[in-house]
């Protein structure tokens, strides 16, 4: 299987065919951009700790019943997933006030959120990703009201099945953001990835609140040390196997 030719390029990925028109390549690049890119730069190794990890939880959340587009990862960059069709949303799952909660509704960082709390926003980067209540959704027609409640009944299990991975790992998942695909039955199956480029991660044994930052909010704020702290959640996240 040999990637063909570039059919996205994304931010912090490229997609590639392959010559199985069910199959996709996706390479992870080590470039990282926040703020709706207005804040560009390259986090050394990234690519490779990304798809590692994101290949890892995949695996995992496979393991626990969670359809995923995850195949295989046939090289330290590349990621095998099947061909969906992306639902133009961005699911987020909040356990902790932070980031643009905090900022939009004045919740102290840090604030506990139980129930967790799911947000739809919509992938536009021309309209810098909004956020969308259940009516606009269904308004743009983005996704039908049974794919909605799919949408949240998969983010609330998908994050149980995370925090308690995460934990194992001596890791809090503060928040983290999924997409979504349809399958060619019109399945909903969950795609893109999950790394430090998509969740906020707190390290349990540093109580410091910027030294326990383990994700891309230490690009995003300017703390330093991102490396050695994606890094870190990769050897974590490894050491601890898919379990059923
Ligand atoms: P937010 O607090 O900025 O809305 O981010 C919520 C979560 O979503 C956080 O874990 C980071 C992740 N995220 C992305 O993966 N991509 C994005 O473009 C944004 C804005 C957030
Ligand atoms: N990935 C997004 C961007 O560049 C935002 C972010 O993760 O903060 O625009």
């Amino acid at each position: 299987m040999t990637a063909q030719q570039k059919l996205y390029e994304g931010k912090a990925k490229i997609l590639y065919t392959t010559d199985d028109p069910d199959i996709l390549l996706t390479y992870f690049k080590d470039d990282a951009t926040a703020f709706n890119a207005q804040k560009r730069g390259s986090i050394q190794g990234k690519g490779a700790v990304n798809c590692a990890i994101s290949s890892h939880l995949f695996r995992q959340l496979e393991a626990k019943g969670i359809p995923t587009h995850f195949i295989d990862q046939p090289g330290t960059n590349e990621m095998r997933v099947r061909t969906v069709k992306i639902l133009p949303l961005e699911v987020v799952v909040r356990n902790i006030a932070a980031g643009s909660l905090c900022k939009q509704t004045g919740l102290a960082l840090g604030t506990p959120i139980s129930p967790p709390l799911v947000e739809f926003y919509y992938k536009n980067d021309d309209l810098g990703d909004p956020l969308l209540t259940r009516d606009r959704l269904l308004l743009m027609r983005l996704a039908t009201a049974e794919q909605v409640e799919q949408l949240q009944s998969m983010a609330l299990r998908i994050n149980e099945i995370l925090i308690d991975f995460f934990q194992h790992c001596g890791i809090t998942l503060v928040d983290f953001k999924l997409e979504f695909g349809l399958d060619a039955e019109q399945k909903i199956i969950l795609a893109d990835e999950i790394s430090p480029d998509t969740c906020r991660l707190w390290d349990q044994s540093e109580t410091d609140p910027a030294r326990r930052v383990m994700d891309k909010d230490r690009f995003r704020q300017d703390l330093g040390e991102v490396e050695s702290a994606y890094q870190r959640v990769m050897q974590r996240v490894l050491a601890n196997p898919v379990s059923l």
